[in-house]
């Protein structure tokens, strides 16, 4: 059992324009989370990510840096950030911060330089390349729709690459100076005593660029990027070369956004792998296919759910460590996703909380999760803030798609969801700002879903601590932490059953993903009762768990 402080965390994502406005314009901010902190440290959480507050235009919440070494003036100043470093340190919290490395912002100076001088070393420090019969390089789409090429204004053939918006141009690795710059940078903020980074779109930075026009996948004649720019071959040495110098000598934590194919899994969250351990998309993005668009739906099952799930289970700790989530900022809310609208409450959030709290991995919970909080419903178009879903939607225009329809899957699947403010309480815009205008509307149903009015046992936020504080203490922690992950076979698909196993001890979880009531036999080994979401437990003479619906009930052997 390889021991390591990063395994037995549980963390916390902050969006922190969403999370608790402070100064009173209606936009989160650092002294919010500051304000924020006993909350924090009253849930168990060990470490808090915080998507950027870099300087940036927003062009996409933030991941659109144009200076890495300051924080935008609208989440505060760089001595704010110190001292939530310092505050949360002092509660037995580690911040981890995300790392932008894939692409700046155009309005990074090393990209005005680019631009105002063909001649200037920072052209090298993007990837410029010149168009064909007036055409950009080639027909790559972006991740966000559109070419994936921009043209430079005021020169006659020249375009940048982006694999996201325009505003975003993808930085060029192939440079040394590039990749020392970026070093030199994370070593900045890895001194200040961060505990990590969460690392964003770290696969596309090894680019496979060719000239030619390739078979279009979509009705707008272009082709999705990924295919050349993710994964490449040769990434590897990159990878090596940042953790060497930046992570390995600070023992970080690091979470990549990385699909990373089973095969080669060892390589980035093996014992010397580039990272802690990396973000799969398997069961998160299981509703949509993967070009991504979000009006074709997938039609899984619990079945796949399933698949998916142990599958992603058995193979990271066959080969390293995983990270379990069910939402972040670029999902909606997974109660959405995966329970059905009718079926919406207490039970089954409690117990999509138990399922993947229970497996093994550090659980990242990611803001108003732990209180249930569900998708929005935005009056139109105008109300989304997010540019993802501005182009999904005209891409579902684009494919045939009536207004309302293309509204519909649109608001679905709309990164928006989980982007509305934090429910605090039912005062004003959920106690998250004073501001007569938040920068996002608050979720309507904030006077029924909020902290405050979940100040008592039978709660989801008191579930998800009951949830986190088993982790973290008391005799089943290392079990929970380090045991052992054991799919059982049941003969339903709406049956999710696994064992946590460490030496003599055995944890048993049994999951009913139904509206209907259901029974399971278990082992008579099985005869104390950690958790459930149901006060009563009915385990008959015959030792058969009745389930009712969506019950989930942890067991153990002692
Ligand atoms: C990652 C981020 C997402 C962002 C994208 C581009 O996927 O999680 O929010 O839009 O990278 O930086």
């Amino acid at each position: 059992m390889n021991r390591e402080w990063w395994k037995e965390a549980v963390v916390y994502q902050i969006y922190p324009k969403s999370f608790q406005d402070a100064d009173g314009d209606g936009m989160g901010d650092i002294r919010g989370i500051i304000q924020r902190l006993p909350y924090l440290q009253q849930l168990g959480v060990t470490v808090v990510w915080i998507c950027p507050v870099y300087k940036s235009p927003m062009d996409d919440g933030g991941y659109d840096i144009s200076d890495y070494y300051s924080v935008d003036p609208m989440f505060g100043s760089n001595e704010d950030l110190d001292e939530l470093i310092v505050q949360a340190d002092a509660l037995g919290i580690k911040i981890i911060m995300d790392l932008v490395i894939n692409h700046t912002s155009d309005e990074h100076e090393w990209f005005q330089q680019a631009l105002k001088d063909p001649n200037s070393k920072y052209r090298d420090y993007y990837i410029f390349r010149e168009g064909v019969d007036g055409q950009p390089p080639n027909n790559w789409r972006s991740y966000f729709g559109n070419s994936a090429w921009e043209k430079v204004e005021n020169e006659d053939n020249m375009y940048y690459l982006h694999a996201f918006t325009k505003k975003q141009p993808d930085l060029n690795w192939e440079n040394d100076e590039v990749r020392e710059a970026l070093y030199d940078m994370v070593n900045y903020w890895l001194d200040k005593g961060i505990g990590g980074f969460r690392i964003d779109a770290i696969l596309n930075i090894k680019k496979r660029i060719e000239t030619k026009q390739f078979e279009p996948d979509g009705e707008d004649g272009l082709a999705f990027i990924g295919h050349w720019i993710l994964n490449q071959p040769g990434i590897e040495v990159w990878l090596k070369e940042l953790n060497d110098r930046t992570f390995k000598p600070h023992n970080s934590m690091t979470v990549a956004e990385a699909n990373v194919p089973d095969e080669r899994l060892s390589e980035y969250i093996g014992n010397d792998g580039f990272f802690s351990m990396v973000f799969d998309f398997s069961y998160t993005d299981i509703d949509v296919p993967i070009t991504g668009e979000w009006f074709k739906f997938s039609n899984w099952t619990l079945s796949d759910l399933k698949k998916h799930m142990y599958r992603h289970q058995l193979v990271s700790q066959e080969k390293g460590w995983g990270a379990l989530y069910l939402e972040n900022h670029d999902q909606p809310r997974s109660i959405n996703k995966y329970v059905p609208e009718q079926d919406i409450h207490d039970y089954s959030k409690k117990m999509l909380a138990t399922l993947f709290m229970m497996m093994q991995g550090t659980p990242f919970i990611y803001q108003g999760q732990e209180i249930g909080m569900t998708n929005t419903q935005m009056d139109s178009m105008d109300d989304y803030d997010d540019i993802a879903t501005h182009d999904q939607y005209q891409r579902a225009l684009l494919a045939g798609l009536s207004e309302d329809e293309a509204f519909a899957a649109t608001n679905r699947r709309s990164r928006d969801n989980s982007r509305t403010p934090m429910q605090w309480d039912t005062s004003k815009n959920a106690g998250f700002s004073t501001s007569d205008k938040t920068w996002m509307k608050v979720n309507r149903n904030y006077d029924q879903i909020n902290v405050a009015s979940q100040q008592h046992e039978a709660s989801v936020l008191h579930y998800y601590k009951q949830l986190i504080a088993l982790r973290r203490e008391g005799k089943y922690s290392e079990t929970i932490v380090y045991g052992a992950f054991l799919p059982a076979e049941t003969d339903r698909e709406e049956l999710f059953v696994y064992q946590r196993v460490l030496g003599d001890r055995k944890l048993l979880i049994v999951i009913n993903f139904s509206n209907q009531d259901r029974s399971y036999p278990v082992d008579r080994e099985f005869h104390n009762v950690v958790l459930s979401n149901y006060a009563e437990i009915g385990l008959n003479a015959q030792h058969e768990l009745n389930l009712k619906p969506y019950a989930s009930v942890i067991l153990s052997n002692d």
